[in-house]
């Protein structure tokens, strides 16, 4: 049975859909204190847990998900994160401060019996859970909606750690340049400054390919930074966590269309991670 948490009822549905199997009806209830409670129907064999770890909430949702499958009778828990959360805090960047990702998937880990971690931002984070966790890279479906008619595609990415995804985004569109802006980031006000990239954008399409939309600060200062005309601008992101009206702030950057994946479920969430992950489910 496919159990979805609340904020994965999109991915958790399509995936219920491709796999043919049962997509669980989850009761979540809020307590006056502010507490949490899941209830699940009861359980087959085999639970696939389809929750993210976007906020703390959604991660105690997870941890409730898991335990309550095993209580409904599930032999064996698979759980999926469509957007690990917490994911860009991969080293204690100050003294003091926690690898929040390793507390996260420490946690994760006590309460299944493999993960499947879709597209996070630092691969390496994989290493911190303690159970057999697999990578499923879906950034190839960003492909699927950009228009077919592009014009001299440029995939550009707001820094070099993304050229990666901009390189896997052309290769399945099948044609195109790639190029990295460079960007620093201030880690007190997390203001963000780019440098522009070197190939000559003027007139051609550009998809400014990143793994996550958070504020959307990145994608238009990067868009700002352009010297020349774009012919038309697309965003393309993994995950659309835009939060503090980054959407509003991309269209004023003078972004023509906005695509994503439905790790989180926004109105810009126009292709599925489930496909990806059903494959690996499938294994
Ligand atoms: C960071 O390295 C990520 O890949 C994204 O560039 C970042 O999370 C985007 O955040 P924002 O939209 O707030 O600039």
């Amino acid at each position: 049975m496919i159990v979805p948490s609340t904020s994965a009822q999109a991915v958790g549905t399509e995936l219920a859909a491709i796999l043919e199997e049962p997509l669980a009806s989850v009761d979540v209830r809020r307590f006056a204190d502010g507490e949490l409670l899941v209830e699940v129907p009861p359980q087959g064999d085999r639970a696939v847990v389809v929750a993210g770890t976007g906020s703390s909430d959604v991660l105690v949702e997870l941890l409730q998900l898991q335990d309550a499958v095993r209580e409904a009778g599930a032999e064996e828990v698979v759980t999926v994160i469509p957007y690990m959360g917490y994911a860009r805090q991969d080293q204690a960047f100050e003294s003091g401060q926690p690898v929040s990702a390793r507390a996260m998937a420490k946690a994760i880990s006590t309460g299944t019996d493999r993960v499947l971690l879709v597209s996070p931002h630092e691969p390496s984070i994989r290493d911190f859970f303690t159970v057999d966790t697999e990578i499923v890279d879906v950034a190839s479906q960003l492909a699927d909606p950009l228009p077919a008619d592009l014009t001299d595609p440029v995939f550009l990415s707001p820094d070099r750690g993304a050229i990666e995804l901009a390189e896997t985004v052309r290769d399945a569109y099948g044609d195109g340049r790639t190029d990295a802006f460079e960007k620093h980031r201030d880690r007190e006000t997390g203001a963000v400054e780019i440098e522009p990239a070197t190939l000559d954008v003027a007139d051609r399409d550009l998809i400014v390919v990143d793994d996550i939309v958070a504020t959307g600060g990145t994608m238009s200062e990067a868009i700002a930074a352009l010297g020349e005309e774009p012919a038309r601008v697309f965003v393309a992101t993994v995950h659309p966590l835009f939060v503090d009206g980054a959407l509003s702030k991309l269209q004023n950057a003078g972004v023509d269309a906005v695509y994503a994946t439905d790790t989180i479920d926004r109105s810009v969430s126009v292709t599925s991670a489930a496909p990806a992950i059903a494959a690996a489910l499938r294994d």
